[in-house]
């Protein structure tokens, strides 16, 4: 089902109404969430930084199109001030919030020897440190409103966005693949937290989806070729398969899941260069 099909069953996927914010939603993932979200009926706050208005007002306008409800928030999550003023303004604004996808995140790779520790903190700060800070103000507004059972069976979702690398080790982008390895026991320790709260935390793990991220790794044939050999499925995969998991998570659907990680990678974190070998 595409976007357009969903906006005219929304009621059928279960988060009509409910108040979703979804950080880095100007581009790439998060912007492919924000206007399957927003297709659902989610009335959806479009997070995405300073540098990206223009694409972030395109994201609610494609949302509104379909009847649905957005504004865009710019704020850097790896911003404590800004984090808190995001989330205090879009509750003014919706009254509560139901869903988060914790979604921006960047790479900035290089040999260790010369990663600088720049490169190591704005990575760090913005995937892991911007889950942290904007997951607190979540939790924070879904203890203070408390269950709403007619909304949702949870009082809260958060999804976080990791991604293979939480598991699979990656030469020349330590920083990045650490900080992948901290989103998963966040995302864990903060289910295992929140649970008695019902307070759902899970998270979505991409192989190689096409986005801005990566495009040097699909520069050239060969470095398609070298990408794809990494994927048994043998194709990358387009934003709707990830934004389609989020729906799915952030719906009563998975009520019984939490604290877990959904992998949607074609197959890459099964280690395809073990077929046949090893
Ligand atoms: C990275 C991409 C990469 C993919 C598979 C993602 O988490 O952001 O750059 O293509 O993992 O390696």
């Amino acid at each position: 089902m595409n976007a357009k099909q969903i906006a005219a069953n929304k009621d059928a996927f279960g988060i009509a109404g409910q108040v979703a914010v979804v950080t880095g939603a100007s581009s790439g993932l998060g912007r492919a969430c924000a206007i399957l979200l927003g297709c659902g009926g989610a009335k959806v706050v479009v997070n995405h930084l300073p540098t990206s208005a223009e694409a972030a007002a395109k994201v609610c306008e494609e949302i509104e199109s379909v009847g649905g409800e957005a504004f865009p928030y710019a704020a850097d999550v790896s911003d404590e001030d800004q984090v808190a003023a995001m989330f205090s303004d879009s509750v003014a604004r919706f009254g509560t919030l139901h869903i988060l996808v914790n979604n921006a995140g960047i790479q900035d790779g290089a040999r260790f020897q010369d990663m600088t520790l720049a490169q190591w903190r704005k990575v760090i700060d913005v995937n892991l440190t911007g889950m942290f800070l904007c997951s607190r103000e979540a939790i924070r507004e879904f203890l203070r409103r408390g269950p709403q059972p007619e909304v949702s069976r949870a009082t809260g979702k958060i999804i976080c966005m990791s991604s293979v690398h939480q598991v699979i080790p990656w030469a020349f982008e330590v920083n990045y693949a650490a900080s992948k390895g901290g989103v998963n026991l966040l995302m864990q320790s903060l289910a295992q937290e929140f649970a008695p709260h019902k307070i759902r935390v899970n998270a979505v793990a991409p192989g190689a989806i096409p986005t801005r991220i990566n495009r040097s790794a699909r520069e050239t044939e060969e470095a398609t070729g070298n990408l794809l050999s990494l994927i048994p499925y043998g194709r990358v995969g387009e934003p709707a398969d990830i934004a389609h998991a989020v729906l799915w998570l952030a719906s009563d659907r998975s009520d019984y899941m939490n604290g877990t990680t959904m992998f949607v990678d074609g197959g890459m974190s099964t280690f395809p260069a073990f077929r046949g070998a090893g």
